[in-house]
């Protein structure tokens, strides 16, 4: 099982859903996030030197799934998110020792 995690562009959201509601994902949460890469968001020169980081709204996805799945959901999730400009975001995959469904008490990948 693995988590992941996608941090985009906020206008990017609607098509990344779709995309992830095509695969078949059974959930996903998001989160209104801010953050910078590698531009530091946005700097200013004040006395000859750049002193100001911003941090720029970005909203996180984040996918529970199968180990199997994670290549096809970084894939799409990728596709949908892309503009081809700075700040596109990025996605990382982590390993999940457990994922437990609350309702039921399922445990492991029949929780997910
Ligand atoms: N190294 C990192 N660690 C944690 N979060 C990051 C990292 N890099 C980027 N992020 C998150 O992803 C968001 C978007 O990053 P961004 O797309 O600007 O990455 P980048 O490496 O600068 O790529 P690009 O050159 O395309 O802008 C950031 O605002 C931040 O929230
Ligand atoms: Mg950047």
């Amino acid at each position: 099982m693995v988590l992941v995690t996608a941090v985009i562009k906020p206008h990017a959201l609607d098509a990344v859903r779709e995309a992830l509601s095509y695969l078949g994902v059974a959930g996903m949460t998001i989160s209104e996030v801010k953050g910078f890469g590698r531009q530091h968001g946005h700097t200013e020169i004040y006395r000859g030197a750049e002193y100001r980081v911003e941090y720029l709204p970005k909203i996180k996805v984040e996918v529970l799934s199968s180990a199997e799945m994670a290549d096809d959901i970084v894939e799409v999730v990728a596709k949908a998110a892309r503009t081809g400009k700075i700040g596109d975001g990025k996605i990382w995959v982590t390993a999940l020792d457990s994922v437990t469904r609350i309702r039921t008490g399922e445990t492991g990948p029949s929780a997910i």
